[in-house]
């Protein structure tokens, strides 16, 4: 295990237990954000731990999180940057605030746009996820982990979700009412990081989203394709940690998928 990965593992463990204090005695504030969205103390809380242990570790690093974004963030000097440090504190927030233990903290480390380091840690199950850019494969609590080898769509299990972007929501119903007759489930679990996690696990085969942020996939993606998986945007294009749309599949499936969607 690198330095880094040494350190992020220790950090993220001593953040699950901040998440894990919440979930248990859910006395913390809830914040509404836009449109339907939210936020609660303990992403906040969780967001400012992992910040200054960063911080303190790294104080020339960049940092990107949920929490301090801007709107409409610029990422052309992001995409630039030698030691940027990608966060997500409390994914899949909806999940935790009703109970349902589905939820991840997600942090990555980039070099030059492309992840090198990547950890998330699924508290209430004790599950840590990691991979590095220069070792092969990725592993779950140290047993590596594989995606699926589901080949033919009657069988696929297929996860997306619904965007915050109302705007967005309509490619739900579409994508599904394409998909539904051909393959045998569709679920929405709530939670992009931990529901990449699955598919990286070989538990879903295919996951589709339309607007993530770089905070949802940049710490998945290196773990789902060293897990064997591929990933692209849902219209096939060239897929990076800034492109809010994704399909994320074991690979075997990803052009059946792509054809379907885009039919
Ligand atoms: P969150 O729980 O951290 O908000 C649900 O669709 C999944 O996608 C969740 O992981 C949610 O993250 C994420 N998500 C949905 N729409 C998003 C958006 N527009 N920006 C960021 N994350 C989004
Ligand atoms: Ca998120």
């Amino acid at each position: 295990m690198s330095q880094s990965q040494e350190f992020l593992t220790k950090i993220i463990k001593e953040a699950g237990e901040i998440l894990k204090k919440h979930f248990a005695n859910p006395q913390y504030t809830v914040t509404e954000k836009s449109g339907v969205d939210f936020t609660t103390q303990a992403d906040t809380e969780t967001d400012a731990f992992i910040r200054k242990a960063i911080l303190s570790e790294y104080p020339h690093a960049i940092l990107l999180t949920e929490e301090t974004a801007q709107t409409n963030q610029d990422y052309s000097e992001l995409r630039k940057a030698k030691q940027l440090f990608i966060i997500d504190p409390l994914d899949g927030t909806t999940n935790f605030k009703h109970g349902v233990p589905h939820f991840a903290i997600s942090i990555a480390e980039i070099a030059n746009g492309q992840p090198i380091t990547s950890v998330i840690y699924k508290p209430v199950t004790d599950e840590l996820v990691i991979a590095e850019k220069d070792k092969e494969g990725a592993t779950k609590n140290g047993i590596t982990i594989n995606v699926s080898n589901t080949q033919n769509l009657r069988e696929a299990v297929i996860a997306c979700d619904w965007p915050w972007d109302l705007g967005k929501r309509h490619f739900v119903p579409e994508w599904l009412s394409k998909l539904h007759p051909k393959v045998r489930q569709n679920k929405i679990m709530g939670s992009a990081v931990s529901d990449l996690v699955s598919l990286a696990s070989g538990t879903i085969d295919v996951y589709i989203h339309a607007c993530l942020k770089p905070w949802d996939e940049a710490a998945a993606s290196l773990i789902v394709e060293k897990a064997g998986g591929k990933i692209t945007t849902s219209t096939g294009e060239k897929w990076d940690i800034f492109k809010p749309d994704i399909l994320a599949s074991n690979g075997t499936l990803h052009d059946k998928i792509l054809e379907l969607i885009n039919s």
